[in-house]
């Protein structure tokens, strides 16, 4: 296989794409990034800032779904590789409007794929999620061969993708590989999600809602180890193979806002126990032994350490939370939770 020289990345400018392109550039000295970023409510050029001036980077804004663009960009781009982070990311979203999801996840892919195919790129990998695999109870663990049974308009939109991508290494022996990874955490995460949402909140002494029982049980990864895993899948990955990529750190939701709390030094009282998120999936756990073996990665941030970098990360950069927590935010969250937290 020929070394990765330039790459397309898309979605580049949301939480785990740039965290990927940032440790890629200082890896690889000889490494080109272009990355292909629509910049929706999710992206943001100030998660990039410290490589925008890079020789070796290049950001173009667009959409994954424009087929003229992206047929353009991939044809006359000379790549080695491609990796399709683009998303909408957010289960609660998709729960509001899964319009968006389809035309980006599904469409999108579809596109990316039809041109990677036309321009004969020698990898493309599927930034895919553990959420295909649909909801577990108390035991097991999802392995590369738990059927898909995806709960959510977002991971059905997910695993959409996964089966097109799946089609097209079977048919057309197109050199396609999946992963799919646990819940992420860590910096410059959007905070809609669990972690950074219940971090911004507390630091503000805003209520923490916390969906249902808080019993629910998500395995979590740092952001560096789902990045490394992916490096590692272009590396030694097998063309039509899936990969888990998972923490092994399993902790329910009011374990890990216990955690936070104590972490910040805020009391108990801001934990609200809201209207359950409906069809909310149980329990989420990664066998990663596939990807351990055979792509010679392992997770290696502790939870509580990456936990606790995180916090500070959080404390630190106060006005990158503020510049987010305006205008759209504002609507989205009264949207999500204001009837609930009025109740
Ligand atoms: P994110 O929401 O932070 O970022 C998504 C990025 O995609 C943003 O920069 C956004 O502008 C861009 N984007 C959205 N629609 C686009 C389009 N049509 N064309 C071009 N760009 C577009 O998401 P994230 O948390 O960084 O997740 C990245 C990928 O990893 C997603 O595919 C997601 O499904 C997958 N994933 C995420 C997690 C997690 O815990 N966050 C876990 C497993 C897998
Ligand atoms: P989230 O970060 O949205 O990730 P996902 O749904 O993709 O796993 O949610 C993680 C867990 O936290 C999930 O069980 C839902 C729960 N949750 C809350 O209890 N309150 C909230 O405000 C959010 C955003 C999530």
């Amino acid at each position: 296989m020929n070394p990765i020289r330039r790459m397309l990345v898309t979605g580049g400018c949301g939480f785990i794409g740039s965290m990927f392109i940032k440790l890629e550039l200082e890896a690889h000295p000889d490494r080109h990034v272009v990355n292909l970023d629509k910049l929706t409510y999710a992206g943001n050029l100030e998660n990039l800032a410290s490589v925008a001036s890079d020789p070796r980077y290049q950001f173009v804004r667009g959409d994954i779904a424009d087929r003229d663009l992206v047929g353009k960009l991939i044809g006359e781009g000379g790549f080695d590789a491609v990796v399709n982070f683009a998303a909408e990311s957010h289960v609660d979203r998709s729960l509001l409007d899964s319009g968006p999801f389809i035309q980006t996840n599904v469409i999108g892919t579809q596109v990316l794929l039809d041109a990677s195919r036309q321009a004969k790129v020698s990898r493309y990998l599927q930034v895919s999620t553990d959420e295909v695999y649909g909801s577990l109870g108390p035991t097991g663990f999802f392995t590369e061969e738990t059927p898909l049974a995806p709960n959510s308009p977002y991971s059905a939109s997910k695993a959409a993708a996964d089966l097109l991508v799946r089609a097209y290494c079977h048919s057309f022996d197109f050199p396609g590989i999946i992963t799919r990874c646990s819940n992420n955490y860590g910096p410059y995460q959007f905070p809609e999600k669990l972690i950074p949402l219940f971090i911004s909140n507390a630091l503000a002494d805003q209520p923490l809602p916390v969906y249902g029982t808080g019993l629910n049980v998500r395995d979590w990864i740092h952001v560096t180890d789902h990045c490394r895993g992916i490096s590692a899948a272009l590396r030694n990955g097998r063309g039509g193979e899936v990969y888990n990529f998972g923490g092994r750190q399993e902790k329910t939701n009011l374990e890990i806002t216990h955690l936070l709390l104590q972490h910040l030094r805020k009391p108990a009282s801001l934990i609200k126990h809201v209207t359950d998120r409906p069809g909310h999936d149980q329990r989420y756990a990664i066998d990663c032994t596939k990807a351990e073996t055979q792509l010679a990665w392992k997770p290696e941030v502790p939870f509580e350490q990456g936990l606790r970098d995180t916090i500070d990360w959080y404390r630190q950069h106060a006005p990158w939370v503020q510049h987010i927590k305006s205008g759209d935010y504002l609507k989205y969250y009264s949207e999500q939770y204001g009837s609930r937290l009025s109740s």
